[in-house]
């Protein structure tokens, strides 16, 4: 009897002391009794990412090949010096580390890049959610005047029919097509090779079974990322990435980040004041990788965006131990890039670039 409950004291005294002992144990994976309902409970919110098909058909492993070289390909760019690779670079997990991102003649863009890694899951694609698909955004960003900087379809598209490799390389992507080197094509190849960057992470061997994935201070983060409420709109495969929401539910987001000038986010696209400051919940995937922070970069520090969030979205002021269990959450979501994640060999018989 005494022992009893002398053993329930020191439980609850273990239990008390909360993140410190989780931090502590954050070295060794952990099999607290917790790890189970705290599995079933991310089971309820979110998913493993899908495995990457395997291709076979010829087709389409040419149109995958074909996107990757695109993805890589400067010349598509007024001035020559702009590929997308430019602000989605292999080394900075397919983001650029620059609060707005720059492309032709030193263009600064109106928003931050962010990573294009499982992208794919997205609903809609860009912060605001104007472009529809990955089709969809690679070919209009042919024409964006701070991306590639092309005045109509055109000018790209007869750049690319100059080089000769490209000519038997979109033919092998597209059978079909009879003049293949066209931007819907364009747009079509990048979205296959897209398609394959997914970027698995200790999470998802979690979300698959493993309890002892996460360490005991990422499973205290999770914990707490599920009952605050962050989860109510990071979910999914993504962990986010699946609806609209607005930036500041509780506070003007700017009051807290410090921005100058307020975006109006998807209020500007729908012509509607429904949307003022309505923006797509981003993915927190590799989230941990791709500072600075938010549509507009405005906030470098990892930490700081997490209580930010607490306060605008949440209404809450999120302890210290709290926000740093569920920073140590987060980074469990960045995975490896992916080999194929670099710059192809140029083709044999490419001229140089202008
Ligand atoms: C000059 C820098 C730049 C270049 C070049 C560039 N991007 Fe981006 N990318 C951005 C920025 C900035 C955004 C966010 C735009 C917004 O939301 O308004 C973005 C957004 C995206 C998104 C949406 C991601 C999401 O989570 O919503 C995808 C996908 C993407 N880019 C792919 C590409 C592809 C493919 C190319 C080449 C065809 C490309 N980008 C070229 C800067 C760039
Ligand atoms: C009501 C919906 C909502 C809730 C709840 C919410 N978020 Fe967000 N989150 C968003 C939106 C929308 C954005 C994009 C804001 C912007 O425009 O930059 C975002 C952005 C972020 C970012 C920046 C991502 C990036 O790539 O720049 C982080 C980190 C983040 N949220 C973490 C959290 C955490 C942690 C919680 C819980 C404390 C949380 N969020 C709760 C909607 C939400």
């Amino acid at each position: 009897m005494r022992r009893l409950v002398f053993s329930g004291l020191i439980l609850s005294g273990f239990a008390g002391l909360g993140f410190a002992a989780a931090a502590a144990l954050a070295e060794t994976p952990s099999l607290s009794p917790d790890a189970k309902p705290l599995l079933e409970d991310a089971k309820a919110r979110f998913q493993a990412l899908p495995a990457i098909p395997a291709v076979k058909d010829p087709a389409t492993v040419a149109r995958i090949d074909l996107g990757r070289r695109l993805f890589f390909e400067r010349r598509v760019s007024v001035d020559g010096n702009v590929s997308c690779s430019h602000c989605h670079q292999p080394d900075r997990q397919a983001a650029d580390g620059l609060a707005k991102a720059i492309g032709v003649f030193g263009r600064e863009n109106a928003r931050n890049a962010p990573s294009i890694f499982n992208a794919s899951l997205n609903f809609k694609q860009h912060w605001r959610g104007d472009r529809e698909s990955l089709e969809d955004q690679a070919e209009k960003s042919l024409l964006g005047p701070a991306s590639f900087g092309n005045p109509d379809f055109a000018a790209p598209v007869g750049r690319l029919k100059t080089i000769p490799a490209y000519g038997p390389a979109f033919s092998a992507a597209f059978p079909e097509d009879k003049d293949p080197i066209n931007s819907r094509n364009w747009g079509a190849a990048i979205a296959a090779f897209e398609r394959t960057l997914l970027t698995p992470s200790k999470f998802d061997a979690f979300l698959h079974g493993d309890l002892q994935a996460l360490t005991g201070a990422e499973q205290a983060g999770l914990r707490k990322f599920i009952d605050l409420g962050c989860a109510a709109c990071h979910d999914g495969a993504g962990v986010g990435g699946n609806s609209f929401q607005k930036f500041g539910v509780v506070v003007d987001y700017w009051k807290e980040t410090g921005a100058k000038e307020p975006d109006k986010g998807r209020a500007d696209v729908t012509k509607s004041d429904a949307d003022l400051y309505v923006f797509k919940v981003p993915s927190l995937r590799n989230v941990a990788k791709t500072a600075p922070y938010f549509h507009d970069g405005s906030v470098v520090e990892f930490l700081r965006a997490v209580k930010i969030m607490g306060k605008t979205q949440l209404g809450v002021d999120i302890a210290e131990a709290d926000a740093e269990a569920i920073v140590a959450f987060l980074g469990a979501l960045s995975g490896q890039v992916p080999a194929s994640y670099s710059e192809p060999e140029p083709y044999p018989d490419a001229p140089l670039p202008h």
